[in-house]
C-alpha cells in the first residue's frame, strides 16, 4: 500500500519507506543512533548521478518518527532538483535529528553525528538546515570533513542564509516582473512567514526596496527583535491565509500551502525560502495555476545558500557566488514563462528541467 503521511496508529497497514509518496527512489536511507549522546537522525540520500548527495541536517522535535522520515525524505528529493536546476554537480541528499535544539543539542551529539556522515565516505555532505549553525557544522568538520557551510576563519563560505535570502529576493522580483509587470517591489506588500536566518535577511532587502512588509512568527522575542530593527509591521490578525497582500514569503517551514489554506489564500504572488512549500506539489500546484497565483518554484529560488556551501567545494569567489545567485533572476522567468507556454504548473516546468538534466548526465555516465 502507498500512502503519504499517516497516522501512526496506522503504520502498520503501510510499507512505511519503499511504499509512501515522499520515497521517490531514493537511493539509501540512514538511520542512525547513539544511547550516549541520545542522537537519533535519518541521511536521506535520494540521487548521486550529478554528484555527492549535499543537503544541510535539520533538528526539529518531530511529534513521532514517521513525520522525521516523511520530512527528510521529501527534503533530500528536493535537495536532487535544486542542485540539477541550479547547474551545480551535486546530488540531492539531507539529514533530520530528531530533538528540540534548543534544549538537546550538545557538541557530543554533533561530533556523533558527524561520526556518522563520515561513515558514509563523502556519499553524503552537510551544511545546516533549520536549528543548525555554523557553529554546529564546525563541530562536525573535527571528526569528518564530509560537512560544509562552516565558518569563514577554517575555510568555510561562512553562513549561508543571506544568500539564500537574496536569492529569494531576485526569484520574488522575477515573479513580480511575470505577474505585475515590474520587478519593482516598492510600495507592494509583502508577508514576511519565519523571520529567521533567511526571513531576516529577506525583509532587509524589502525594506530597503521600500516594499509594505508584514511579519509573522511563533517567536515573540524574534518578532520584536526584527520590529525595531526595521520598522516592520508585525501581524496581528488570526489567519494569514485570508488576508489581502501581493506576494506571500513562506520562510519557515514547508507545506503551508495545503487543502486547509490554498484556496483562502489571496497573494497574487508565493515566493519564499520555505523547502517544500506545496503540500501536494501537482495537485496544489495545479490549483494555485488554476487560480493565478504565480508560485515561484522553492527549490528554484531558494538555492543561494546551496550555490554558497558548493563554492566551499569548488574553490570559486564572492563574487561568482553573488552572480550565480543572481542569476536566479532569469531562471525564474524563463520558468514562469515556459509554464505559461506549456500549460503547466511553474513546479512541472522547474522539475522538467532538472530531471532532463539528470537523465542526460545518467546516460553520459553509462557510456
Ligand atoms: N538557511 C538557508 O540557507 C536555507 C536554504 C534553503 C532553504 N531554507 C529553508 O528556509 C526556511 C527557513 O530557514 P532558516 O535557516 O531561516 O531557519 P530558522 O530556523 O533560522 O528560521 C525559521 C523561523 O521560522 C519560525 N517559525 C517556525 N514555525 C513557524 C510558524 N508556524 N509560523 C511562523 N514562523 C514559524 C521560527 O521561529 C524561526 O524564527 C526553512 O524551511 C529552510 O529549510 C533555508
Amino acid at each position: 500500500m502507498v500512502t503519504d503521511v499517516i497516522n501512526t496508529k496506522d503504520l502498520h497497514k503501510v510499507d512505511p519507506v519503499f511504499g509512501q509518496q515522499s520515497f521517490d527512489n531514493h537511493e539509501q536511507v540512514v538511520f542512525c543512533n547513539d544511547k550516549d549522546t541520545g542522537l537519533k537522525a535519518i541521511i536521506g540520500i535520494h540521487n548521486t548521478v550529478l554528484g555527492p548527495a549535499l543537503g544541510g541536517t535539520r533538528m526539529w522535535a518531530y511529534q513521532n518518527e514517521w513525520e522525521a522520515l516523511n520530512d527528510v525524505l521529501r527534503l533530500s528529493r528536493g535537495m536532487t532538483f535544486k542542485s540539477a536546476i541550479t547547474g551545480l554537480n551535486l546530488g540531492g541528499g539531507k539529514a533530520v535529528i530528531i530533538g528540540d535544539a534548543k534544549t538537546q543539542k550538545t557538541s557530543e551529539l554533533m561530533k556523533k553525528f558527524g561520526e556518522f556522515v563520515h561513515s558514509l565516505n563523502g556519499k553524503y555532505i552537510t551544511a545546516e538546515d533549520v536549528g543548525m549553525t555554523t557553529e554546529d557544522m564546525d563541530t562536525v568538520r573535527e571528526v569528518t570533513p564530509y560537512v560544509t557551510g562552516i565558518s569563514e576563519s577554517i575555510g568555510g563560505a561562512g553562513n549561508p542564509s543571506p544568500i539564500t535570502a537574496y536569492g529569494v529576493f531576485m526569484g520574488m522580483k522575477a515573479a513580480a516582473k511575470f505577474k505585475f509587470g515590474s520587478d519593482v517591489l516598492e510600495g507592494k506588500s509583502v508577508f514576511v512567514q519565519g523571520i529567521g536566518n533567511v526571513g531576516e535577511a529577506l525583509v532587509e532587502h524589502l525594506v530597503d526596496e521600500g516594499a509594505n512588509v508584514t511579519i509573522s512568527d511563533i517567536s515573540q522575542d524574534r518578532l520584536e527583535e526584527v520590529r525595531t530593527k526595521y520598522g516592520v509591521t508585525i501581524y496581528g490578525g488570526n489567519d494569514i491565509y485570508t488576508e489581502s497582500m501581493d506576494i506571500y514569503a513562506p520562510c519557515a517551514l514547508g507545506a503551508t500551502i495545503n487543502d486547509d489554506t490554498i484556496y483562502k489564500l489571496k497573494a497574487a504572488v508565493i515566493a519564499g525560502a520555505a523547502n517544500n512549500q506545496l503540500a501536494v506539489e501537482e495537485k496544489h500546484g495545479k490549483i494555485l495555476q488554476e487560480r493565478g497565483i504565480v508560485y515561484a518554484p522553492d527549490f528554484l529560488i531558494n538555492a543561494g545558500g546551496i550555490i554558497n556551501v558548493y563554492a566551499e567545494l569548488e574553490g570559486y569567489d564572492r563574487k561568482e557566488i553573488m552572480r550565480k545567485t543572481e542569476n536566479i533572476y532569469n531562471t525564474t522567468l524563463e520558468i514562469l514563462s515556459n509554464a505559461q507556454t506549456h500549460n503547466i504548473t511553474t513546479n512541472h516546468a522547474a522539475l522538467n528541467i532538472a530531471q532532463n538534466r539528470i537523465e542526460t548526465r545518467k546516460k553520459e555516465n553509462s557510456k
